[in-house]
C-alpha cells in the first residue's frame, strides 16, 4: 500500500507538470512493468494524450505562422494597389510622369544619409510613393496651366490634397505612420506650411524628408509654369530655404546624396 501511495505520489506530480505545461516524457518512466495497475494505465492514457496534445500545438504553430504570412502579403498586396493607384495618377499630368517614385527614392536615400533605422527608411519610401495620392480627389484643374497664379478654387483644391490623402489612407490602419508623414508633407518648418501650419516640433522627420525631395524633384523637371532647373541651382533654392521652408539637416543630408550621385556619375 506504501509502494502503491510513492507510485500515486509520483504520478499526480508528473500530471501536475503537464498540467503547468511541460510535456517532457518523464510520465513514461511509470509505464514499464514495474508501475502497478492502475497508476500504469494511466500513465499510458496520460502519454498518448500528451502525444495528441503536442501534435495539436505544433498544428497551431503552423497556423499562426502562415497567418502572419498572409497577413504579410495581403499588406503588400493592398500596398502594391494603392501605389498602382498613386501612378495612375500620374498618368493625368504628364508633368508629373516619375514624379512619386522619383521622390520615394531621394527620400530614403537621404533617410540613410541622417542614419534612420531601416523601418523608418522604408516608411520615408513608402510615404514618397504615396505622397500626393491626395490629387486622386481632386479635378483635372489642377493639372492644367493657368499662367503664372492659379485661380482660388484650384489653390484651394491644392491645398486640400494633403488631407484627402490621410483621409482616403486612413481606412487601412496598418499605414497609420505613412499616413502621418503623408498629411504633413507641405507642412514648412517656420511654421507657414500646409495644411495645418504645423510648428517645426510637430512636423514627422519623415514628412521633413520627404518635403525636401519632393521640392527638389519639382524644381528640376519642367513644369507648366517653369522649366527644369538644373541640380545645382535647385539645391541653392533648397539651402536659401533652409530653417524656413525646409528643414536645414534634411537639405544638408540631400546636398549629401546629391553630391555622391554627381561623383558616381563623372
Ligand atoms: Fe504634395
Amino acid at each position: 500500500m506504501q509502494h502503491d501511495n510513492a507510485g500515486l505520489q509520483q504520478l499526480l506530480e508528473k500530471i501536475a507538470r503537464v498540467a503547468a505545461g511541460d510535456y517532457s516524457n518523464d510520465i513514461m518512466a511509470l509505464t514499464t512493468e514495474a508501475t502497478p495497475e492502475p497508476i500504469r494505465s494511466i500513465a499510458e492514457a496520460m502519454g498518448l494524450m500528451m502525444v495528441k496534445v503536442e501534435a495539436r500545438e505544433f498544428r497551431l504553430e503552423q497556423l499562426v505562422d502562415e497567418l502572419r504570412e498572409l497577413n504579410e502579403r495581403i499588406k503588400q498586396n493592398t500596398l502594391q494597389t494603392v501605389a498602382a493607384m498613386a501612378q495612375a495618377l500620374e498618368a493625368r499630368d504628364s508633368y508629373t510622369r516619375g514624379h512619386a517614385e522619383r521622390v520615394a527614392a531621394l527620400a530614403a536615400e537621404i533617410a540613410e544619409e541622417m542614419g534612420l533605422d531601416q523601418e523608418r527608411v522604408e516608411l520615408v519610401r513608402t510615404a514618397g510613393v504615396l505622397h500626393d495620392i491626395g490629387k486622386i480627389g481632386c479635378s483635372d484643374r489642377i493639372f492644367q496651366d493657368h499662367g503664372p497664379k492659379n485661380p482660388p478654387d484650384v489653390v484651394k483644391e491644392i491645398l486640400s490634397h494633403p488631407r484627402v490623402g490621410a483621409e482616403i489612407l486612413s481606412r487601412l490602419e496598418f499605414l497609420d505612420q505613412v499616413t502621418a508623414v503623408i498629411v504633413a508633407h507641405h507642412e514648412r518648418v517656420d511654421g507657414k506650411g500646409y495644411p495645418h501650419k504645423l510648428p517645426f516640433e510637430q512636423i514627422p522627420l519623415e514628412a521633413r524628408i520627404i518635403s525636401v525631395a519632393d521640392g527638389f524633384d519639382a524644381m528640376t523637371t519642367d513644369r507648366p509654369y517653369q522649366k527644369a532647373r538644373t541640380w545645382e541651382v535647385a539645391l541653392g533654392i533648397l539651402h536659401s530655404g533652409a530653417g524656413a521652408q525646409w528643414d536645414g539637416d534634411c537639405v544638408a543630408a540631400c546636398a549629401q546624396v546629391l553630391a555622391r550621385k554627381q561623383a558616381a556619375a563623372v
